[in-house]
C-alpha cells in the first residue's frame, strides 16, 4: 500500500546524546570555571544506582564536576532536607539532583519544595513548572526536553500536528504537553480514565507513551505514519508477557529464557516498527536523551546563577 510504512525509521538516542554531549563539552571549555553538579542518591535502589552512576559519567565526559552524596535507606525527611539546604547554600554547588523515587518514610515533596529553583536541574520545582507552564522556561525536566530535541535533531516538525500524551506525570507527561505546546502542536494528554484510550492515540502524528506499563500501546493505538515516543522502561520476569511483547523478535525471547528477565518499552515493539513512520527504540531511544539535558541544564543553571 502506497503511503504506509513498512517499517519505521529508529529515532537513534544515543547518537543524538553523543552529538549533545560534544557540544556542551565545548560550551564548558569555554567557561570561566566549570558547572558542579552533585547527586543525592538514597539507599541502595539498584536502578537508581544504575542511573545515578550513568549521570555522572556522562559529568566526567563534558567536564562537570560531580559529586554523589550517599545517604543511608532510613533517612529521615528533616535529614534530608538539611542535606539539600546545606547544598543550597554551598557556592560552588550550581546542580542538585535528588534521585527518585525517594523511600516511603520520606515526604518526596517537601525535599523536591526544599530544593533552590536556582539549582533545580531536574526541573521539578513548582516554580521551574510555573516558568515552564507560562511560556517562559528556566530549568525544564530532562525526559521531556529530550523528546523536544529528538524531534528537532531529526527534522520531524511539531507545529500544526496532533500530539497525544498517555500519562500524566509531573516528571514526564504534564511537562511534555506543555513543552509541544510551545512548540504548536495541538495537544491531548490521556491518562487512565480516559474514555476509548486507543481511539484517541490513533488521531496522533505525535505518540509519547509515558504509562510504565510494559508494551500496553499496541497496534489499535497507532496511526500508519505515526511518530512514537517510547518513554517507558519496563522490566518484564513473566514468560507470557515476554512472548507477546516480542512476537515479532524472536531471538529477544530466546535471550530471556537466558537471562530470565527482559526490557520492553510502554509500547509493543513489533506494533511500533510496523506502523509507526519514525520511533524511539528501548533500550537506546528516549533514555539516553534525559542524562544529555541533565548536562545542558547543569550548565545552564551555572550561567543563569554566575551571570
Ligand atoms: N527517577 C527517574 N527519573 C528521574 C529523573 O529524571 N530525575 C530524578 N532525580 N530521579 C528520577
Amino acid at each position: 500500500m502506497i503511503g504506509i510504512p513498512v517499517s519505521g525509521r529508529i529515532l537513534n538516542g544515543n547518537q543524538i546524546r553523543d552529538e549533545i554531549l560534544a557540544e556542551v563539552k565545548q560550551e564548558i571549555a569555554a567557561l570561566a570555571y566549570p558547572p558542579g553538579l552533585t547527586a543525592v542518591l538514597v539507599g541502595e535502589d539498584p536502578a537508581s544506582q544504575i542511573y545515578v552512576r550513568n549521570k555522572m559519567k556522562a559529568c566526567e565526559t563534558v567536564g562537570i564536576r560531580s559529586k554523589t552524596l550517599r545517604p543511608s535507606a532510613d533517612i529521615t525527611t528533616e535529614q534530608l532536607l538539611a542535606i539539600v539546604r546545606d547544598l543550597n547554600s554551598d557556592d560552588s554547588v550550581d546542580g542538585i539532583l535528588v534521585q527518585l523515587p525517594l523511600p516511603p518514610q520520606v515526604d518526596t515533596q517537601q525535599v523536591l519544595l526544599a530544593v533552590d529553583p536556582a539549582k533545580d536541574v531536574d526541573g521539578f520545582h513548582p516554580v521551574n513548572m510555573g516558568a515552564l507552564a507560562t511560556g517562559a522556561p528556566q530549568l525544564v525536566p530532562c525526559t521531556p526536553a529530550g523528546l523536544i530535541e529528538i524531534l528537532k535533531r531529526s527534522d520531524i516538525p511539531i507545529a500544526g500536528k496532533q500530539a497525544v500524551v498517555i500519562g500524566r506525570s509531573n516528571i514526564v507527561g504534564k511537562p511534555a504537553a506543555l513543552l509541544l505546546l510551545m512548540e504548536n502542536a495541538t495537544v491531548t494528554i490521556c491518562h487512565s480514565r480516559t474514555a476509548d484510550l486507543p481511539a484517541v492515540c490513533r488521531q496522533a502524528d505525535i505518540l509519547v507513551a509515558a504509562i510504565g506499563r510494559g508494551a500496553m500501546v499496541t497496534r489499535d493505538y497507532i496511526k500508519p505514519g505515526a511518530v512514537v515516543l517510547d518513554v517507558g522502561m519496563n522490566r518484564l520476569t513473566d514468560a507470557a508477557d515476554v512472548e507477546r511483547a516480542f512476537s515479532a523478535h524472536p531471538a529477544k525471547i530466546a535471550r530471556f529464557r537466558e537471562k530470565g528477565t527482559a526490557l520492553v518499552g510502554d509500547v509493543h515493539p513489533g506494533d511500533m516498527e510496523e506502523l509507526s513512520s519514525a520511533y524511539t527504540p528501548v533500550p537506546g531511544g528516549v533514555g539516553p536523551l534525559t542524562i544529555a539535558m541533565l548536562m545542558k541544564n547543569s550548565v545552564r543553571a551555572a550561567k543563569l546563577r554566575r551571570g
